[in-house]
């Protein structure tokens, strides 16, 4: 993958791999639309948390290209539309708090957008900073050469650096730490299958695609050394939402005496948010769950429940990896 970026600035416009093509179409978009950006995020053509955070700063930025006037109506507006894109992804919120900061700081309006873009950068290098400190501090959680169990996509296309879950998987690989990875499909919209996989092959690293529902019988069969996945939002006591079907694996870890982690950037811990209870959880529409790409394989009347992300309780999970350091529990951020 070190070919290309899932995240740069070129030529005055946003450039985004379309991660929904991928990995059988490598496409890009190039925009400096907000509205066509915030398109992206709802559909997931851009997608994971920090990647997520980076990209609507931008947005916001890129917005203020041609504003002329009416400046703080302008930005409370463009911050709307990009705060309603996904509920669940704090890194969204963090990255859009820390653009309104900056704007609200400016002494006077003469170069709001280059203000705004110096600042959008920063977040993205800051999000690059903070992978290559999860990753180093990852190491931490091997004991012994391992089989690794992974759940959605937490690499370069889920962040705008190397990755959170996945660049942890990896350094520890190029330290001969890990063998073999399995990478859960993720249903509904399988980014590890697609995406993981993807990141994978372009890392070298030996893996097998497994549905999710065959990660119990691998822990059954002492395949898994441990299982390590990123994070939507944690909350202040630990608890963490991730993509549907994390809290099935730390359950299954408990039972199986495999410890469970999770790898984040301080950016996805909500310290305002006490508990699991607290986060709002997206979700997503019935076409995502009736069709598979285009092709329809249910029925459009039947009911679906489809929500984004899982909760998995603080009591599940062994460590959260960030930037700073491995937090142990009990967790108190
Ligand atoms: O719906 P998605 O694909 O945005 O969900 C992404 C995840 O759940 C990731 O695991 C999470 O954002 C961590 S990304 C480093």
């Amino acid at each position: 993958m070190s070919n290309f970026k899932c995240i740069e600035f070129v030529d005055d416009k946003l450039k985004l791999i379309d991660q929904t093509k991928l990995p059988l179409v490598e496409e890009y978009i190039l925009s400096d639309d907000l509205e066509r950006i915030a398109l992206a995020i709802e559909r997931l053509e851009v997608r994971g948390a920090p990647a997520i955070g980076v990209s609507a700063a931008y947005a916001l930025a890129l917005s203020f290209k041609f504003i002329k006037d009416d400046y703080e109506n302008e930005f409370q507006k463009k911050y709307d539309r990009l705060t309603s894109t996904r509920p669940t992804a704090v890194n969204l919120f963090w990255a859009l708090d820390e653009m309104k900061s900056k704007f609200e700081n400016l002494t006077d309006y003469t170069n709001v957008y280059g203000e705004l873009l110096k600042k959008a950068k920063e977040i993205h290098n800051d999000d690059v900073e903070k992978c290559d400190g999860i990753a180093k501090n990852g190491l931490e959680i091997f004991t012994k050469r391992s089989t690794v169990l992974t759940h959605c996509n937490t690499g370069q296309l889920a962040t705008g650096g190397g990755g959170t879950a996945f660049y942890v998987i990896q350094r520890a690989f190029e330290n001969d730490l890990v063998e073999f990875v399995y990478a859960d499909e993720t249903r509904p919209l399988l980014q590890g299958s697609r995406l993981t996989a993807f990141e994978l092959e372009k890392a070298g690293i030996l893996f097998k695609i497994n549905t999710d529902s065959t990660a119990a019988m691998l822990m059954q069969q002492g395949k898994i050394d441990l299982v390590i996945t990123g994070a939507d939002r944690v909350a202040a006591n630990g608890d963490s939402a991730n993509k549907i079907g994390t809290y099935n694996l730390a359950v299954l870890c408990k039972y199986h005496r495999i410890p469970f982690y999770i790898a984040a950037p301080t950016s996805t811990i909500d310290k305002n948010c006490p508990d699991g209870s607290q986060i709002k959880i997206e979700e997503r529409s019935k076409d995502e769950i009736i069709k598979i790409k285009d092709v329809q394989i249910s029925k459009r009347e039947y009911d679906v429940y489809s929500p984004a992300f899982d909760v998995t309780p603080n009591e599940l999970i062994a460590g959260i990896i960030t930037e700073e350091k491995l937090h142990k529990p009990p967790y108190n951020f």
